[in-house]
């Protein structure tokens, strides 16, 4: 029997070009590099320029992915950008990267769960895919997260930082379709709305009728964060049968180094396997994943047929994971 598989045929990545490092931000506020890599493992961060919009990062990423992936953009039927920074309140900001990639064809739609924007993005699409409905997508993971920091609050301006990353996935036949093929073999997404106000931004257009502030319970998120991640893993695990054992790449959302090396020690995923990437982008939200995916690729980690473990814990509270054979 033959069934539909969304299989990855590449990817890219975007990043500013300045970069700001934990002495930058000691200027600002009363922090030190020592504090911020002690507790987050972040040593630097990329911040987008003036009138750098977060549509712009997106399209560089797209561009990379869609290159790597020999595709080109008339062949794409479907763009989900995963931001909660858009260029404008609407319209989406996945209209303006379709418009300049000179798409008219097809659907383009913004899909917004913080930094499990990109889990929520990949699942999304692969239902798009497997479906029948759409034959190759962008998904997108794009920030610019620099533009919603209190840059008085010392407790999260040293953690956030901008950024895009981009894969390009396409429906294909895939006989038996076993775990041992390629493709997205499993997704899981979760949500609880009770914890909403831990990590939030103090305004919007149908509140106070400005951008707002990014505000969190640091240590209330933390507290919650390996045990959303695990559980998650845990269902993807199920899902399909496979273990700790059989992941050849764990790439986590890279918010901090602490969180992904007490998930992965509770996984028994050994840290040989981990993608870290926060120690140089910092937190960039939806873009983190796809990000850390394009830095291992480069430097030929990632090989086609490894089995890679994303997952990915953020606002709302929302949290996921993704199983995907390369
Ligand atoms: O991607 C979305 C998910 N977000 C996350 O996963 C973030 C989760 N939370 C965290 O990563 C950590 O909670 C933080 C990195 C935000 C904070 O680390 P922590 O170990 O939980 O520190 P804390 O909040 O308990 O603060 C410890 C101390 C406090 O001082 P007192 O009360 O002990 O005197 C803070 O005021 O560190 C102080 N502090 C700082 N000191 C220097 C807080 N921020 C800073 C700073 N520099 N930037």
């Amino acid at each position: 029997m033959s069934r539909l598989r969304s299989v990855v045929c590449g990817g890219g990545a975007y990043l500013p070009e300045r970069i700001m490092t934990n002495s930058d931000i000691a200027g600002l506020v009363e922090t030190s590099d020592e504090w911020i890599v002690q507790r987050t493992g972040i040593r630097a961060r990329h911040i987008a320029a003036d009138g750098e919009t977060t549509s712009m990062l997106a399209v560089r990423a797209a561009q990379a992915a869609l290159a790597d992936a020999g595709v080109s953009a008339d062949e794409i039927d479907l763009i989900v950008v995963a931001t909660s920074t858009p260029d404008y309140t609407f319209p989406a900001t996945a209209t303006q990267v379709q418009a300049e990639l000179g798409i008219t064809h097809g659907a383009a739609f913004d899909l917004q769960a913080v930094c499990s924007g990109f889990v929520f993005a990949l699942a999304t699409a692969d239902k798009f895919l497997t479906s029948g409905s759409h034959r190759r997508a962008l998904v997108i993971g794009a920030e610019t997260f620099s533009r919603l920091l209190d840059w008085s609050d010392r407790t999260t301006c040293v953690l956030f930082g901008d950024g895009a990353g981009a894969l390009v996935l396409e429906a294909q036949e895939i006989s038996g379709g076993g775990a041992g093929d390629r493709g997205v073999l499993t997704t899981h997404l979760r949500s609880d709305g009770r914890h909403r106000n831990k990590l939030f931004v103090d305004g919007g257009p149908g509140s106070t009728r400005t951008v707002g502030h990014l505000r969190m319970e640091g240590r209330e998120v933390f507290r919650h964060a390996v045990g959303m991640i695990t559980d998650v893993i845990e269902d993807a695990f199920r899902a399909t049968g496979f273990t700790a054992e059989d992941i050849d790449w764990f790439v986590p959302h890279q918010a901090n180094k602490r969180i992904i090396d007490a998930s992965a020690q509770k996984l028994g995923i050994a840290p040989e396997k981990v993608v870290i990437t926060v120690d140089q982008h910092g937190n960039t939200s939806a873009a983190s994943i796809p990000l850390a995916l394009a830095a291992a690729r480069a430097d030929g980690r990632i090989k086609r047929g490894d089995l890679v473990l994303l997952e990915a814990m953020g606002g709302g509270f929302t949290w996921g994971s993704a199983l995907v054979r390369w």
